[in-house]
């Protein structure tokens, strides 16, 4: 297990009071971490699970066979069942190759889709011989939509009624976002062209401060947004995937309560440190303000 540890209690669905390990990474394999978090804890899972197309990671091999590759699937997706809130939200990204399989999985466990976002970048790896990809697809499911949060007025964008027509009639207060995502240059600027409008790279650029040693970090504009919409400052956010640590560092500078696990003790390392140059913000809009905009 990880060092850095900040045991901190929390209560259960069932009132009682147990000593939950939280605002840390721990390092390991997910399906054997997460039966010891009490069941019924966290209030927002975020899974960027590899997607099985030959991405090297340095411990997990990403070239499995479809049967076994959608039986661990439903394995670790059984296992954040438990320890979700029947508040809770779920996020999964994840791409074409499994995003169906998924969702057949994801209905099975009764939760509600409440959104399929399609985030959209450009610059992929360029093909020829078809048509370059340039999205991932963001499923947002809820277990009980009545139950669940949802801060509209903490991801709100300017709407094209206020920035194009100057309609007064607008709300003031801009719009809920769409389900299609797109980073703007006023959002993002070190990572887009002059004369593009467009998120450029599908993933953190090599220049970017915030990029660390991994293959495939995701942008902490995008788990901004989730954070701030289905959490509350307190709230328990839990990453299975870890990864290079974006949903954990994110969740801690919003102050949010955070539980990363990463198969790979070098990555989770790097996350530590990722995490220990990190402050916590409170306040409902983050530092950058509303960084992934919507398409008009
Ligand atoms: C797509 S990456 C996650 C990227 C992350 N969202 C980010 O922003 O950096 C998937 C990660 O899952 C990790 N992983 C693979 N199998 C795992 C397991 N059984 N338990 C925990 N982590 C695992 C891999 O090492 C890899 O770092």
């Amino acid at each position: 297990m990880g060092n850095g540890l900040n045991g901190q209690a929390s209560k259960t669905q069932d009132g009682s009071l147990v000593l939950m390990m939280c605002n840390r990474v721990m390092s390991g394999d997910c399906l054997k971490i997460l039966p010891a978090v009490p069941a019924a804890s966290v209030d927002l899972v975020f899974a960027d699970p590899p997607f099985n197309i030959g991405y090297e990671y340095d411990r997990y091999d990403d070239r499995r066979k479809k049967e076994d590759y959608l039986r661990w699937a439903e394995q670790w997706l059984e296992a954040v069942r438990r320890v979700l809130k029947p508040t809770g939200s779920f996020w999964l990204a994840i791409g074409d190759e499994y995003v169906a399989e998924h969702k057949i999985r994801l209905d099975a466990l009764g939760w509600t889709l409440r959104n399929w976002v399609v985030w959209h970048y450009t610059f992929g790896v360029h093909c020829e011989k078809k048509f370059t990809r340039s999205h991932a697809h963001l499923l947002y499911y809820v277990v009980d939509p009545k139950r669940s949060t949802f801060n509209a007025d903490a991801v709100r964008v300017p709407s094209a009624r206020q920035t194009v027509y100057s309609d007064r009639r607008a709300n003031p207060k801009g719009r809920v976002p769409d389900d299609t995502w797109v980073l703007r240059p006023q959002e993002e600027a070190r990572c887009f062209r002059a004369d593009s409008d467009t998120w450029y790279v599908r993933r953190v650029c090599g220049t970017f401060k915030e990029r660390v040693d991994h293959p495939c970090q995701m942008p902490e504009a995008v788990l901004e947004r989730i954070v701030q919409a289905c959490t509350n400052p307190g709230d328990l956010v839990l990453d299975p995937f870890a990864g290079s640590g974006t949903t954990l560092v994110v969740a801690k500078r919003l102050g949010r309560r955070f539980l990363g696990i990463e198969l790979s003790e070098n990555y989770a390392e790097q996350v530590r440190r990722r995490l220990e140059g990190v402050e916590a913000d409170r306040s409902t809009r983050s530092r950058r303000g509303s960084n992934v905009a919507e398409t008009e």
